[in-house]
């Protein structure tokens, strides 16, 4: 957004208890976090607190006002049409977001997560539509493949997967597997569903989805918004955290996240629209791939238009700790992550002053004045919440700083 020419990214929503415009009051208002100016939903400065009341309304003035984005909340999630001209203002009431049903349905649980990607939407969308890396790439984290269908000395077990594409369109395409459907809903959103036998006659059939949602962040960088909706074993969202959750879904998407910021910079040698000189995707496993690389070509030009905001190249490498980060990734923007980051991170300290603190009284407690066994029991106190504290730092670093996930060592 703009405002006399400078450019405002952030603005926050706050609560209208303080508004001093009375039409601000029923709507809340939009303020900027720069200078504070407040605008209302159509992007209309209402108040500039510089200005003298009794001044000329400056606030009036085209130029204070904001560009206005048609938006929307739909499934939780809010959605924007990103170009604000005139001629797309009721763009919602005609062409709407992608709905899912099973996100409004009471009877599913929903338990959503984020991850922030350094790599691009292509290998984002790419990665998610290709089941065949799912044994290799996250062995020993998700269920593989039954075991009658392993080959000898592949202990691993991957096995062909026959993907069938039904159709494919500007809307994305439909593709079926054993007996799943998926369905790419372009540009963003990726859908997998598969229904499981109800465990006694009288109940309902057992459904879920591995649904995801692809926002293309800048060149080399994507923001996944993941949730698998699912209308059985609902209990275990409801006593489970969610920071629960995202701790092993963050394990899963770490342990392919450095193959595709290299992946990515091999397709970029070559050029995105020569993918095929870069990839080989001999087998029906990769359909679903293709099928993406070929929507891209077909509707966008095999890439993504950033509208002249970027060169396209990619950013450099840092460090793989530093690549593969949740905390800056994911942590500090989950409330349920960072509540319990910050909570165990306190059980630390806590864990290291009773230690501390025990220590210190056997020391400073004259031999008469204390039994041999209260000394014995506060040495061995010390000790235990010496080493819990130090296997706690391990853990609060390991679950939201940085976790590798090496392949051969498996
Ligand atoms: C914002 O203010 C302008 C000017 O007063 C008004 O025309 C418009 O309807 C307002 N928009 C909203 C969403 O309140
Ligand atoms: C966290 O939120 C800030 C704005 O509040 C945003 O700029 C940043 O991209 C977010 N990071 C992630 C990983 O979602």
């Amino acid at each position: 957004m703009t405002v006399n020419g400078r450019s405002l990214t952030i603005l926050v929503l706050i609560g209208w208890h303080r508004c001093l415009k009375e039409e601000l009051i029923s709507g809340g208002r939009l303020q900027c976090v720069y200078h504070g100016w407040c605008f209302n939903g159509s992007g209309d400065c209402k108040f500039i607190p510089q200005a003298p009341p009794d001044g000329p309304p400056v606030h009036t003035f085209k130029k204070a006002c904001v560009a206005a984005y048609p938006t929307t909340v739909q499934n939780d999630i809010v959605w924007f049409w990103p170009n604000s001209s005139p001629e797309y203002k009721d763009i919602l009431s005609s062409k709407k977001p992608p709905y899912i049903a099973e996100l409004d349905d009471p009877s599913y649980i929903k338990t959503m997560g984020n991850r922030e990607f350094p790599f691009g939407y292509e290998i984002l969308i790419e990665n998610l539509v290709d089941p065949a890396h799912v044994p290799y790439a996250h062995f020993k984290l998700l269920p593989g493949p039954p075991a009658k269908n392993r080959v000898k000395l592949d202990r691993e077990g991957g096995a062909p997967i026959d993907i069938t594409i039904n159709k494919l369109d500007i809307e994305g395409f439909h593709a079926s597997r054993f007996g799943g459907i998926t369905n790419f809903m372009a540009p963003c959103v990726y859908k997998s569903a598969f229904s499981l036998p109800s465990k006694k006659g009288n109940e309902p059939q057992r459904r879920g989805l591995l649904l995801f949602f692809c926002v293309p962040v800048g060149p080399g960088k994507s923001r996944l918004i993941y949730t698998f909706p699912r209308n059985f074993g609902v209990w275990l969202d409801r006593i489970m955290p969610r920071w629960v959750f995202h701790l092993s879904q963050n394990r899963i998407l770490d342990s392919d996240l450095y193959l595709l910021h290299l992946e990515e910079r091999k397709i970029m040698e070559v050029g995105p629209t020569n993918w095929q000189k870069a990839c080989f995707v001999p087998t029906k496993s990769d359909a679903q791939v293709v099928a993406f690389r070929r929507w891209l070509k077909t509707y966008s030009g095999g890439q993504i238009n950033w509208g002249g905001k970027f060169s396209g190249a990619l950013p450099p490498t840092p460090p793989k700790e530093q690549l593969m980060d949740r905390y800056r990734s994911h942590v500090v923007n989950c409330s349920s992550c960072s509540l319990a980051y910050k909570s165990l991170n306190a059980v630390e300290v806590a864990l290291q002053v009773i230690s501390f603190g025990s220590i210190g009284v056997v020391a400073a407690t004259k031999q008469s004045a204390m039994s041999a066994a209260a000394r014995t029991s506060l040495v061995l106190m010390a000790v235990l919440c010496f080493a819990a504290s130090r296997w706690l730092a391990h853990f609060i670093y390991k679950n939201f700083h940085f976790h590798d996930y090496d392949h051969a060592l498996l």
